[in-house]
């Protein structure tokens, strides 16, 4: 069978080193390990919108950071088909199709929707305004659109950060009932997550548990090289590591966690050579002697070489958008091509094929 990658982002904002531990970094060591036949990368602008009806301009401005972050990380339009979800309608239509093998229940215990129908303030049970305070359908529904958008591309792996995982098992599901019902059309995906347990979730700047916007405690991949310099040496330590000599936590420390992420033996070698590795370095922050501001110029140093060439790339991109949208538009050409075969498929198994070779004609002249 083939081996064939889908996975996406919704373009809600620039992305940022979050999505690149905890997924891009991923997708483009696949993509140039040479062993799959397929790679299709997704702007998920029409999930997007399941929580943003009332801000398409948002969406709109950023499909084109999402691309130039893409393309700055390492994804190559050569080796990979990055398209935008909206441009591909098949992609809707197997979602009203598939909404028939997902009971409402089930939605309501995808654990991700339920953390987001929290995280966005949607009230549940009977609201007094539904217009204003409800949960969207589309919102509600999404799962299922998601896996619209692995299945149409007959996708075996789908690289995402450790919270898609409900999507990717709502998936299977769907998967497996569709083929049980009308007969093995659907391929069932498995999810790739990071193996390093701090790339799954990689907290923010000011060390709470998450990396986002609006919190304001992001690095992203098109920060300036100040900006990167700024957000670093304010990060998040431990308050109570005052004087050097103090012992130092590295619980809930940003800076270790972040080191934990990035660091690796040569960035030791290269930029801190009085330790041979991480483990070194810790223990001397632990036992007392080393303080914070030498620990932030460090992982400066390391963000730094990872970021820097990412930067400039991007910075050269900009130049170029009428290409990149031109190869956006290609690839939601070539997305669409693909879908629509297993569009067809689907609706086939499903015996709503009426008009293909006068089926339903032949059918009735047959009786
Ligand atoms: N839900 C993903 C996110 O929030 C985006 C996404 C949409 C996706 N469709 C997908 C990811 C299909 C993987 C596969 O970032």
């Amino acid at each position: 069978m083939a081996k064939i990658i889908l996975t996406g982002d919704r373009p809600t904002g620039r992305l940022h080193i979050g999505h690149y531990v905890g997924s891009l970094k991923r997708r483009v060591e696949l993509q140039n390990s040479g062993e799959f036949d397929k790679i299709y990368i997704m702007i998920a602008d029409a999930q997007a919108l399941t929580d943003n009806a009332k801000n398409p301009g948002k969406v709109r401005q950023n499909i084109i950071e999402v691309a130039l972050d893409y393309l700055a990380a390492g994804l190559d339009p050569e080796k990979c088909t990055i398209f935008i979800q909206s441009q591909v309608p098949q992609l809707t239509e197997l979602t009203f199709y598939y909404m028939n093998l997902v009971t409402v229940q089930r939605l309501q215990r995808n654990p991700t929707v339920k953390n987001e129908i929290k995280l966005r303030g949607f009230k549940e049970g009977e609201a007094e305004d539904q217009e204003e305070e409800g949960i969207p359908v589309g919102f509600f529904t999404y799962p299922i659109s998601q896996a619209s958008d692995i299945t149409a591309f007959k996708a075996t792996t789908v690289p995402v950060g450790e919270d898609q995982l409900p999507m990717i098992e709502q998936t299977r599901e769907i998967v497996r009932r569709f083929n049980n019902s009308y007969g093995e059309v659907l391929v069932e995906p498995v999810a790739v997550i990071p193996d390093n347990e701090v790339c799954k979730r990689l907290p923010g700047t000011d060390g709470s548990a998450k990396m986002s916007k609006s919190l304001g405690n992001c690095i992203y991949l098109a920060d300036s090289a100040e900006e990167l310099k700024n957000k670093v040496m304010k990060m998040y330590t431990d308050p109570n590591h005052i004087q050097i000599t103090d012992p130092g936590s590295l619980e809930g420390n940003a800076v270790f966690t972040y080191l934990d992420a990035f660091a690796k033996d040569e960035h030791f070698a290269k930029f801190l050579p009085e330790y041979e590795n991480l483990d070194a370095m810790k223990k001397h922050y632990t036992t007392g002697g080393l303080g914070d501001v030498k620990c932030k110029k460090f992982l400066l140093a390391v963000l730094e070489s990872e970021l820097g060439p990412i930067r400039e790339r991007r910075l050269e991109l900009e130049k170029h958008l009428p290409e990149i949208y031109e190869m956006l538009r290609k690839g939601s050409e070539e997305a669409a091509r693909v879908a629509d075969a297993t569009l067809n498929e689907v609706k086939s198994a499903m015996k709503i094929n009426y008009f293909v070779d006068n089926a339903l004609e032949n059918e009735v002249s047959g009786q």
